[in-house]
């Protein structure tokens, strides 16, 4: 992978370059990593593995790496057949050094509460001889009782609002839980959400070299219709800007890193 910005340009040699490159500061952070195609789309046949590559994995993997916790949306679990998430042993070495677990554990929020508890996201078998740590559920007390007590026997129950789960609530209950560091892997409404509460303080976008047509999920979900979002005269107000920290390319793809705020 070569580093384009900032300069001088580089290449990045290896997992301890990425994780150097994608380090974050020790306040915490909330970042999102996306794969997206050229027009935004998300996921192709309802997954995003179409959208990725060698590249992309890596810096996948470096973020989690780098991680306290990863933060997803129940939909994405289901569709991506979500399993714990794995470090690789010199990257957990280098957490042990951070002072972090050697795992992240995956925080998933969910209203429904449809998740199989003998499914391999909750699986607790050793992985290279470490087991996983406990998911955490983040719902509401609308969860249906019957499932909230079939999770409570394979994962942490964190109840973050009544109806819905409010972002803040969980990012504090995450917080409480000495888990500063966020990751969130998606969903468009997981993020949908975090940048409407204006919690989102980090993008990772990696764009990959397709044009997925219409038809498709896009990065903050549906276009809305005609009547929706600012007047013209009030786009300049609404718009948030954003600063490109870090870009990179490898085989076609652009890996960059926007932090919220102009710089
Ligand atoms: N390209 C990429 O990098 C990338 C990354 C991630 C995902 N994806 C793709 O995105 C698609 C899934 O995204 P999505 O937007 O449909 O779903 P999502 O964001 O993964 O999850 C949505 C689900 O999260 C729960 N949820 C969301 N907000 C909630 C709230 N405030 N309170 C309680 N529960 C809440 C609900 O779960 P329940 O239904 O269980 O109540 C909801 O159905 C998949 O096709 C996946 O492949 C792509």
């Amino acid at each position: 992978m070569r580093q384009l910005l900032p300069e001088p340009a580089r290449t990045l040699d290896g997992r301890e370059d990425l994780e150097s490159a994608y380090a974050t500061p020790s306040a915490p952070t909330v970042r999102a990593n996306f794969v997206i195609s050229l027009d935004a789309a998300v996921s192709l046949g309802g997954q995003s593995a179409a959208l990725g590559g060698a590249a992309d994995k890596e810096v996948f993997a470096t973020l989690r790496a780098l991680t306290d916790v990863v933060l997803v949306g129940a939909a994405t679990v289901r569709a991506e057949s979500y399993g714990p998430a794995k470090v690789a042993p010199p990257a957990i070495e280098r957490r042990r050094a951070r002072g972090q677990a050697p795992m992240p554990p995956i925080a998933v929020i969910t209203r429904a509460g449809d998740l199989d508890p003998a499914s391999d996201f909750f699986s607790r078998a050793p992985v290279r001889g470490l087991v996983p740590p406990s998911p955490l559920v983040l719902t509401c007390e609308s969860i249906p009782s019957e499932r909230r007590a079939a999770l409570a026997r394979v994962a942490d129950i964190v109840i973050c609002g009544d109806d819905s789960v409010d972002d803040k609530a969980a990012l504090a209950a995450l917080r409480q839980r000495g888990l500063a560091q966020v990751l969130c892997e998606g969903g468009p409404s997981i993020l949908a959400g975090l940048v409407e509460a204006d919690l989102l303080e980090e993008l990772c976008l990696t764009h990959s070299p397709v044009l997925a047509g219409p038809g498709h999920q896009y990065l903050l979900g549906a276009r809305p219709g005609p009547d929706q979002g600012p007047a013209a005269d009030q786009v300049g107000e609404s718009l948030s800007r954003w600063t490109m920290a870090f870009l990179a390319e490898a085989d076609g793809m652009l890996f960059a890193r926007y932090r919220s705020g102009e710089a």
